[in-house]
């Protein structure tokens, strides 16, 4: 199996979704590594009871050199043997070189249907920008944030009475359907990076379009 290494900073509900599809037998990836950047995520909790290693690298213990931050991280990753990295919730802005390091096999998890809403507060800013779908992208990473190739997406609809947190709800679960998807879909080589775009072989399983 593929070996995975999930980046988290909290919650950690996507990386609970990776771990559900993980512990069916005949899914083509394991988490290798958990890897936090703060000490009281409470998805290092869900990754202990799964029964998967977990370690912290603080950004804090290596202040203005992020660099030096990365590195450690970069090593964490490297020492069990982790071929994909996933971020799942991971809250800090990569630099170019942690990138290019893992460049086509690092990959993220975003609550908008990119390109639309970049950034934070996806959720509001759907809300009061009148759309009538949003939804969630896995993308591969790029050094500019929230942009790269895109793996899978779902759509929900917007639905009247909506504020943030029913909406996020709804994106979420959506999350946690297409994550291990697009984990697999890698996992059996059937992504393609060309260009901006991913290109896609092999037989597909039911992509979401979730109405
Ligand atoms: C998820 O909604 C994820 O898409 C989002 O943070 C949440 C993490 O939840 N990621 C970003 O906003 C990345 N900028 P989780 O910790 O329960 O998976």
């Amino acid at each position: 199996p593929l070996r995975v290494g999930v980046l988290i900073s909290g919650r950690g509900s996507n990386l609970q979704a990776l771990l559900d599809a993980c512990a069916a037998p005949d899914f083509p990836a394991e988490i290798a590594l958990v890897l936090s950047n703060k000490a009281d995520a409470y998805g290092l909790e869900r990754a202990a009871s799964a029964g998967v290693p977990t370690a912290v690298v603080s950004h804090r213990d290596f202040p203005g050199d992020k660099r030096a931050f990365e590195e450690a991280m970069d090593a964490r990753l490297r020492a069990a043997g982790v071929e994909l990295v996933c971020l799942a919730g991971f809250m800090r802005l990569l630099s170019p070189w942690f990138v290019d390091t893992w460049r086509d096999r690092l990959i993220n998890i975003h609550p908008s249907l990119l390109p639309s809403f970049k950034g934070l507060d996806t959720h509001g800013r759907a809300l009061a920008a009148g759309v009538r779908f949003h939804g969630c992208t896995v993308h591969y990473v790029r050094p500019e944030m929230d942009e790269g190739p895109i793996i899978a997406q779902a759509a929900v609809p917007v639905l009247p009475g909506d504020d943030a947190h029913t909406l996020a709800d709804r994106v979420l679960e959506s999350e946690h359907r297409i994550y291990p998807q697009a984990v697999r879909l890698i996992a059996e080589g059937r992504t393609r990076v060309e260009g901006d775009r991913v290109l896609l072989s092999g037989d597909m399983p039911a992509l979401p379009a979730l109405i």
